[in-house]
């Protein structure tokens, strides 16, 4: 807007002081427009809006002073800048003209010069506040934007943080088990052996020498060598399944913490869910609270997928570990038989679908358990949101998970919960990325 373009509404109800008014602020260049009471400026400003308002204080009706109260209440004008017109110079009324919110006031009659200047230096004391109103929206647009940035980071940096340290861990107690289950693992073998040539020797010998020795019959009774000789396949049997368990269980820690590399791995989804709940197998188990949290795993036949395994098995792991919570504090307030009656129990579901016309593995994972209220359900993703006490929740599982499927790896994740009833949440991972 150029100052001199700018539409001036000028209010009086004497013809004669508008003519001059007018006049002289159109040869000046202003556009005018004109009112001759304050209800008519009022509604007259509910269709145009001027870059000023000239306002002669006495009027029949509703006076200046009035007017220009009501222009202030309005959330749409208060910014007009509103100059008294008055021959009541006396400083009264100039004050209370000011405590309305006037910027300014001219006394009539006035000076054309005078007029001119002082509607001049308020138009573009006008327009600065507007430019730099307009600078500091933006400007706080963008610190707003950029605070939002860093808080991604941060969760970014926090997540990373979380893996890498436990990640490290993981791997360390992977080594830390791998060495001796050598030693176990091997040795039951050789040991096997040994004991076997100890054997075939002792036949033999109790074959050459039967055992005539009363000392030695009595002793063999006493040990009841009989049933030991049976019961040793058993022990071997059962040393050689506790490695394998034990094997196992530094499998599924090795997957799930998969130290993620910059370019994503082929990877197969399963492996990583049942490493994630082989990890958190010992938060299902029975407990004196409750019984123990069934898993039903319900896969269907899915592709290997490019992804970062470590990163979704945390997100696995961040929203099975919520329905395991869930179901903890359920359980406080649920007596033993209620649950025994009804289990608590996860679906892990997977399955290849169509999703926004996309490919997609859909995993979801279902529990039975309390549900989310709606008010809750829609801030679960946010970061810092949690309903668990202080040193309980951070409120970050969610948003982590969030990121690592929806940022990471293009996909989406989804709740839907009912009261009582139980909660869905829904992953769709792009096959192709
Ligand atoms: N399966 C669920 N059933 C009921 N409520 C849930 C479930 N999953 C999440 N919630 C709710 O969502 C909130 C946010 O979960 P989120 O994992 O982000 O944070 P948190 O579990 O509170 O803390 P953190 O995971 O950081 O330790 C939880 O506090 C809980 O109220
Ligand atoms: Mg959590």
């Amino acid at each position: 807007m150029q100052i001199t373009d700018a539409e001036i509404l000028v209010v009086d109800d004497t013809p004669a002081n508008l003519k001059v008014v007018t006049e002289t602020l159109a040869s000046a260049g202003y556009r005018v427009a004109i009112a001759t009471s304050g209800e008519r400026a009022l509604k007259q400003l509910q269709n145009r809006v001027p870059a000023l308002i000239l306002l002669d204080i006495q009027m029949p009706g509703i006076n200046g002073f009035e007017t220009c109260k009501k222009i202030k209440e309005n959330p749409e004008l208060y910014r007009i800048p509103i100059i008294f017109l008055t021959a009541r110079s006396d400083t009264d009324s100039t004050l209370k003209g000011f405590e309305l919110g006037a910027v300014d006031y001219i006394s009539k009659p006035f000076k054309e010069p005078e007029l001119l200047a002082r509607v001049k230096i308020h138009l573009q004391l006008q327009q600065m506040t507007q430019t730099l109103e307009q600078q500091v929206s933006e400007r706080t647009q963008a610190l707003s934007s950029a605070l939002t940035e860093l808080q991604r980071y941060q969760l970014q940096l926090i997540q990373h943080e979380k893996m890498s340290a436990l990640g490290n861990l993981v791997a360390g107690i992977g080594h830390e088990i791998n060495n001796p289950l050598g030693f176990v693992d091997g040795n039951i073998l050789v040991l096997k052996e040994y004991f076997d040539d100890f054997l075939t020797y002792l036949r033999l010998y109790e074959q050459t020498y039967p055992p005539s020795n009363e000392v030695l019959s009595s002793k063999r009774r006493e040990l009841d060598i009989d049933y030991l000789l049976t019961d040793i396949d058993t022990i071997f049997e059962s040393m050689t399944k506790g490695c394998d368990l034990i094997r196992d269980v530094s499998k599924s820690i090795r997957i799930f913490s998969r130290t993620d590399t910059a370019a994503k791995l082929t990877s197969n989804l399963h492996e990583g869910l049942d490493s994630t709940l082989h990890i958190l197998k010992y938060r299902l188990k029975a407990k004196d609270s409750r019984p123990a949290i069934q898993v039903i795993r319900d896969y269907s036949e899915l592709p290997d997928i490019k992804c970062f395994p470590g990163q979704l098995n945390q997100a696995f792991m961040n929203i099975l570990a919520n329905a395991i919570d869930m179901f903890e504090e359920v359980a406080e307030n649920t007596d033993y038989a209620t649950l025994e009656t009804n289990p608590q129990s996860i679906i892990v579901r997977t399955r290849l679908v169509q999703h926004q016309e996309t490919e997609s593995v859909e995993i979801t994972i279902t529990d039975n358990g309390k549900g989310i209220s709606e008010d809750v359900c829609s801030q679960i993703f946010e970061r810092n949101f949690t309903t668990k006490s202080v040193g309980k929740g951070t409120g970050l599982g969610l948003a982590i998970a969030h990121q690592v499927i929806v940022e990471k790896h293009g996909g989406s994740l989804n709740v839907q919960s009912e009261l009582d009833q139980g909660t869905t949440f829904q992953i769709y991972l792009p096959t192709m990325d």
